[in-house]
């Protein structure tokens, strides 16, 4: 049995995720946990919230709120959220942990005994309308590398290059929108990256079988010159964890925290401990995931992500793993998503553009949207959301395609035989040309989920229940049974089964759907068909009862889809 490490990016806190947060991170890694474990792997799929850091302080002073009494508001909405689009983590942790701040503060120190830390006095951006320091996204303004207006202080996001405050152009407060800035003096402490330039260049260029869209990303920073720059990891902030040397006083950095993207990727481990202790387990439990020395030697990690992460999971967090010296686990592969749009333009959370999470779920269960979401991933380009898009996925390939397969031959087999898998005789040609090119594209399939290929892998599926929909429909048990009802019965019987073949393929995609399929066949035996599929096919024997499931998936009338359109159209406010 293999052991699989999967991590989603972990959200910010700051609001409700939009669709295109989810299928760039949470939705793929959730896709290819339930995959893993469908095929009896051992999978450990962790995320959090991403707590720390000015997106957090700005939200909650938007909301009025306290920062620690908006987080944990916030990270229970998330985490409702997820579990009703059935992302199945092992844990929803949260960056804010006492796990994390040991453990952050513990890298800190690390880091700083191998001499990869430096304290640098400088000039940081200073706003006496405020009167405070402004890092990050406290300040914008327009991107030195790209001449997009609302760069912010710590990324651009039009064109992904991390900055510093103090190079942007034309600089304002998002606190107060004041330009009166000042430049002033202040102690951080920097990450020495540069130091580890080669080390990261050859662990980089192991991995020849990473997607393009990861390594081009990746080797961009890597010798764009300043991409590897030694990075600022601490901040002027109230919020966020204390600089500390381990568990000592960090003389000098009083009143200070870590960077949030310092922090964040280490929640990844922190985690895991957190894990371990909502099971009650010790630490044994999660170190077998995390640490080399301790078994995960053995384990396969793998990181979902958007593009505009990709620099801090390939320089950034591996500087830290690396440079600490420990046997901490890197990742083994990097799954990264290009960007997907909403009907014409961006999908934006601060602009309040498209359909956000809550949203969708008041308009439609979660399979409708894991099936579109999944089926049009954004990998090879960016993707588009189009209501017009959606209607039809929905309506073809669920309701039309798989929805009235089921429903045809649960119906079929009610009316001529009742409620019971019938007798019928041994299976012909047409059956074993069937079970053929199901086992070709059964292959197929396990081979792109294997490979991340996340389209490719809705294709291939979807392919696999036409097969079923086109062998319904040419050996018409309708038509059979009234010469051959034998044969109409083995017929029925092998179209019951296809059904649960569909339910145990089907449940990375649509788990609600697949469960739907399996308590209609009163079945729970949902074991990945390995060996021969002919076999595998006949597991539901004669005489087993079934029930007709209510209708799988209703299809969107054009009337809800104009509605849907105009209600989304505007700014979420
Ligand atoms: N919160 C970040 C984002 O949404 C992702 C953080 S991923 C981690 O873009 F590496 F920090 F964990
Ligand atoms: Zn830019």
């Amino acid at each position: 049995m293999a052991r699989h490490l999967i991590t989603s990016a972990i959200p910010y806190i700051n609001g409700i995720k939009h669709l295109g947060n989810l299928v760039g991170s949470q939705l793929p890694a959730d896709l290819y946990a339930r995959y893993q474990r469908g095929r009896g792997n051992e999978v450990l799929f962790l995320c959090a919230t991403d707590e720390h850091g000015t997106p957090a302080e700005l939200a909650a002073a938007k909301a009025g709120k306290p920062v620690a009494e908006y987080c944990a508001e916030m990270h229970a909405v998330q985490a409702t959220i997820a579990r009703g689009f059935r992302l199945s983590f092992d844990h929803f942790g949260r960056s804010s942990s006492p796990q994390n701040h040991a453990l952050t503060q513990h890298f800190a120190g690390r880091l700083a005994d191998a001499g990869l830390i430096r304290e640098v006095s400088e000039t940081q951006v200073y706003s006496p309308t405020d009167g405070r320091f402004l890092p990050d996204r406290y300040i914008e303004g327009t991107c030195p590398n790209c001449g997009f207006e609302s760069a912010r202080g710590d990324q651009c996001d039009n064109c992904t290059k991390q900055l510093d405050p103090v190079d942007l152009i034309n600089p304002r407060s998002t606190i107060s929108g004041a330009t009166d800035l000042e430049q002033r003096e202040t102690k951080h402490l920097y990450l020495c990256q540069s130091q580890m330039r080669q080390q990261l260049q050859d662990w980089i260029d192991s991995k020849a079988d990473w997607p393009i869209l990861t390594t081009s990303i990746a080797k961009k920073w890597l010798n764009d010159g300043d991409g590897l720059q030694d990075r600022g990891i601490t901040r002027d902030l109230d919020w966020g964890i204390p600089v500390k040397r381990g568990d000592q006083d960090w003389p000098g950095m009083e009143g200070k925290v870590f960077y949030v993207w310092f922090d964040a990727p280490i929640e990844y481990i922190a985690c895991g401990a957190e894990w371990a202790e909502a099971q009650g387990q010790d630490a044994q439990s999660w170190e077998r995931w995390w640490r080399t020395d301790k078994g995960a030697d053995n384990v396969t990690y793998t990181q979902f992500m958007g593009k505009d992460n990709v620099p801090f999971h390939t320089l950034s967090f591996p500087a830290t793993i690396l440079g600490s010296g420990e046997p901490w686990k890197l990742v083994d592969y990097i799954k990264s998503f290009n960007y997907l749009n909403y009907d014409g333009g961006q999908f934006s959370t601060s602009r309040g553009r498209g359909v956000f999470m809550d949203q969708a779920l008041e308009i439609l269960p979660a399979d409708y949207w894991r099936w579109w979401l999944l089926s049009h991933a954004p990998e090879s380009s960016d993707a588009e959301f189009t209501w017009e898009n959606f209607q039809t996925s929905v309506n073809k390939d669920l309701a039309d395609v798989l929805g009235n397969f089921v429903s045809r031959i649960t119906k079929f087999c009610r009316s001529k035989f009742g409620e019971v898998v019938p007798e019928g005789g041994e299976i012909g040609a047409q059956e074993t040309a069937l079970i053929d090119a199901l086992t070709t594209r059964l292959h197929a399939y396990q081979t792109f989920m294997d490979d991340m290929e996340v389209r490719k892998s809705a294709q291939e599926l979807r392919a696999i229940w036409v097969l079923g929909n086109e062998y319904l429909q040419s050996a018409a048990p309708w038509v059979t049974i009234k010469e051959d009802p034998e044969r109409a019965a083995m017929q029925t019987r092998l179209g019951l089964n296809l059904i649960r073949l569909y339910a145990v393929l089907s449940t990375p995609f649509i788990p609600d759907a697949s469960a739907a399929m399996l308590a209609g066949l009163q079945t729970d035996d949902a074991d990945w068909p390995e060996g021969d599929l002919g076999a595998w096919l006949s597991a539901l024997p004669a005489g087993h009862a079934f029930t007709v499931p209510d209708v799988l998936f209703t299809k969107i009338t054009d009337e809800q889809r104009e509605d849907w359109q105009t209600r989304f159209a505007g700014i979420r406010t």
